[in-house]
């Protein structure tokens, strides 16, 4: 089979980086992927001094003491802001005109705080990308090269299947929250369709929780509007308690010549998790192809890897830029306000 890609070239030079945030994904994420792809990391800024000051310990870096100290570094670093969407624009606001910053999504709570880190961002010429770093896992990848080859023709079938077993206990802080299901976790998906397949012209959606649980929204079904010649459901249960046999996180993308086939493993069996799979068949039998890597951690160093290109002055086009990200952004917002909306009525009796 053809060479797939599933990384993206490390730049010949790299800016230090400096982190906001000291919580889980920056632990579990963030640290292991810029040490595995190189980058130095030149501190940590946490409103929580002893969370950030015992990170840092553990990480061979510093922490710094306030938000001043944290942006100093000018337009000479790279800024990581892996914060509660609420604390996007404070931190926004404090970094220097012209500066490099990756976002870790959501980009806000809704489409309105959206909109507003937008205006933050043009006001002060800030070049940001946002973390929705599935775009950047190697089965990711390696997909779009080959679409981008032509291996599976048009593409004009996606579906994404999830029966899962989330154990949406272990985030405290969204028990309360409105939106959970689509704004925290199926945006992941939506933003990779719209990486394959651009902008849907509209969206159907109904979202839910479920009777064993206080969590607002678990379980979706969404359709995106491409028009007459693509289909694009999601399917997606996160109550799926009965066993590892019939769960599943899978997609099915298939074009006028070929298919793929990718597992998400991190979802299964979480918080242990599986290794990722893509297959392809282009013709013929099915085909694996051998993975570099997982969503993660390898999609953080894909996704900090282009920005350092970026950074650096290597890519002329930051991949996955906020204004981009915006339109995930909308999608989301849309596909909350169909699900408040009522279906399309049937009618109950004969017109006879
Ligand atoms: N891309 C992904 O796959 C992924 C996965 C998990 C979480 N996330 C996102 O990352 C963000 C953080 O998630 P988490 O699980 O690490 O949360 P967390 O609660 O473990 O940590 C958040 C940290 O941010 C700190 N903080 C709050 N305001 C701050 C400020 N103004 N400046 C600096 N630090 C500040 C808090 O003190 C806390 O330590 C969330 O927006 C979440 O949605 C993304």
């Amino acid at each position: 089979m053809t060479e797939l890609a599933q990384t993206i070239a490390p730049p010949s030079r790299s800016l230090p980086i400096v982190i906001f945030g000291a919580g889980s994904i920056v632990s579990d994420a963030h640290l292991p992927a810029y040490a595995r792809a190189g980058f130095a990391v030149a501190g940590i800024y946490d409103p929580d001094q002893e969370k950030a000051a015992a990170l840092a310990a553990t990480h061979g870096t510093r922490a710094f003491a306030s938000l001043a100290e944290a942006v100093a570094g000018g337009t000479g670093v790279v800024y990581d802001l892996a914060v509660p969407p609420a604390a996007i624009p404070g931190i926004l606001r404090a970094l220097p005109e012209g500066a490099v910053a990756l976002i870790q999504k959501p980009m806000g709570s809704d489409l309105a705080a959206a909109d507003q880190i937008i205006g933050i961002l043009r006001a002060r010429g800030i070049r940001a990308a946002v973390n929705f770093q599935l775009r950047f896992a190697p089965m990711a990848l390696a997909l779009k090269d080959a679409v981008a080859q032509g291996m599976l023709g048009e593409v004009v079938d996606f579906d994404a299947w999830l029966a899962l077993d989330t154990p949406w206990h272990l985030w405290a802080f969204l028990a309360d929250l409105p939106r959970v299901e689509i704004l925290l976790h199926s945006i992941h998906y939506l933003d990779f369709v719209r990486d394959i397949l651009g902008n849907p012209q509209g969206v159907h959606a109904k979202t839910m929780g479920h009777p064993s649980s206080t969590v607002s929204n678990t379980r979706t079904a969404m359709i995106l509007d491409y028009g007459p010649r693509i289909r694009a459901s999601l399917s997606i249960n996160h109550n799926h308690a009965f066993g590892r046999k019939f769960q599943a996180c899978e997609f099915r993308i298939c074009g006028t010549k070929g298919a793929a086939y990718m597992k998400l493993g991190v979802n299964l069996d979480y918080p242990k998790g599986e290794p990722d799979e893509l297959w392809l068949n282009t013709g013929g039998d099915w085909r694996q192809v051998p993975l570099t890597g997982n969503w993660f951690i390898e999609a953080f160093v894909g996704r900090i890897t282009q920005v350092m290109r970026f950074a650096v002055g290597e890519d002329a086009e930051l991949q996955g830029s906020a204004e981009d990200a915006w339109h995930t952004m909308a999608l989301v917002e849309a596909a909350y306000e169909s699900s408040a909306a009522p279906a399309h009525p049937i009618r109950k009796t004969p017109d006879a």
